[in-house]
């Protein structure tokens, strides 16, 4: 990484110091739609409460030397066990905002995976070679859409396919509602002369506020901009969704199904039977479903029943390498970061989002190396413990 000299590199020392900083940098309402979770967002909370409940049970006297962070996922060695998660209308946070984002997650070892609701469309991020490279999809009422999306990803060399099931319908995001967030926002010239902190965002993004494409659907021919595609997108989803779909989209994709969104140990259990190859233990960073379970609170039941049949990811609230040592120790293979790589975006692009992945490689190298372990190998359930206030 480059040296640490500029201002925001220096004050972001941390997670929570990028996300004070991001903060800043956009109007209240763009930022509200990143941080946001859906109604009294006890499930945003929890997710992050919910690392603070286990402790760490070092063993010091192992004799670790230098730590290899490294992970084998479905095939592919990854320098750190993250993966970017699917953010949709990052477009609002910086120009050009996957291609950066993907560009970080390749320099730093980490994974991509696009959104359906990606500024550039799937075959643009392909020309990138970003590696490893997921594709998130949706099942839409009409199944030939979901099979085009399905054959784009095959047809662009995407390394896996990551079926998202906990947003067939869309949360109830109260801050949203509150600050009136339109999708490409409007701002009335009083809100424009209070934006004069945000003038650097407001320029640098000065044509994507004007409607930026989302590049998937244009290419589908199903929506244009942002503002048919915030109107179309729930119609086109459909809550009939069921295993019978997770079943078409296995004879579709012949790569690794990713099903991202299980908190029950059963339904973890029925993705492994339908030759599903991984799944993503997540509540979609509690912007769904408010009192869904924490993923970090389901998981070890859940990597019980899967009993290492297939590699559980996990996602949710992760803000610190500790919190992927302790996901990792429960049963996790490697965590997926949504947020975090927004807030780097949203101060510096793709040189943020590297500052995003190192504060995570940093943190992650000292909390193995205090914890005794060498490797990501090395990480397993004896090194943690519920804490005992629970
Ligand atoms: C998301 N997420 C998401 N997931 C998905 O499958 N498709 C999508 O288009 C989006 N869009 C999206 C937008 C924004 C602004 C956020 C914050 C999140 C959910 C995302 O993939 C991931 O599950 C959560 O972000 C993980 O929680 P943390 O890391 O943000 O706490």
């Amino acid at each position: 990484m480059a040296a640490a000299t500029s201002h925001w590199q220096r004050r972001g020392y941390s997670v929570a110091a990028m996300r004070d900083l991001a903060r800043a940098r956009v109007p209240r309402p763009i930022f509200e739609f990143l941080d946001g979770g859906a109604e009294d967002e006890r499930t945003l909370r929890r997710n992050e409460d919910g690392f603070g409940d286990i402790d760490f049970v070092p063993h010091p006297l192992t004799g670790v030397g230098p730590r290899d962070l490294s992970v084998e996922l479905f095939g592919k060695r990854l320098e750190l066990p993250l993966v970017i998660a699917p953010t949709g209308l990052s477009g609002l946070y910086w120009p050009d905002v996957e291609r950066c984002a993907a560009r970080a997650a390749a320099g730093a070892g980490a994974g991509f995976c696009l959104s359906h609701a990606s500024i550039c469309s799937m075959e643009e991020l392909a020309e990138n070679k970003a590696s490893p490279r997921w594709m998130q999809v949706f099942v839409y009422r009409d199944r030939t859409l979901t099979r085009h999306f399905v054959e784009r990803a095959a047809a662009a060399g995407y390394d896996a396919l990551v079926l998202t099931v906990d947003s067939q319908l869309i949360g109830n995001r109260e801050r949203d509602i509150r600050n009136g967030f339109t999708n490409p926002p409007h701002f009335s010239l009083g809100e424009l002369i209070a934006m004069i902190p945000q003038a650097p965002w407001l320029w640098r993004m000065r044509r994507e506020l004007r409607g930026v494409n989302l590049g998937n659907y244009t290419h589908a021919g199903e929506v244009t901009d942002l503002y048919t595609a915030a109107d179309k997108l729930p119609a086109l989803l459909d809550p009939t969704m069921s295993w019978a779909d997770v079943d078409l989209l296995r004879s579709w994709w012949k790569g690794p199904l990713i099903v991202k969104g299980v908190l029950d140990p059963a339904e973890a259990n029925e993705a492994v039977a339908r030759g599903v190859d991984g799944i993503v233990v997540s509540n979609h960073g509690g912007r769904q479903l408010d009192g869904a379970l924490a993923s970090i609170d389901a998981l070890p039941a859940i990597a019980e029943r899967v009993a290492g049949r297939i590699p559980i990811l996990l996602d949710s609230g992760v803000r610190r390498g500790s919190d992927v040592v302790k996901a990792m120790a429960l049963g996790a293979s490697a965590c997926l970061i949504g947020r975090p790589h927004l807030y780097g975006l949203t101060i510096a692009g793709e040189a943020g989002v590297s500052h995003v992945l190192e504060i995570f490689r940093r943190e992650i190298d000292r909390v193995i190396g205090l914890c005794g372990v060498a490797t990501m190998a090395g990480v397993t359930p004896s090194l943690v413990r519920r804490a005992a206030h629970r």
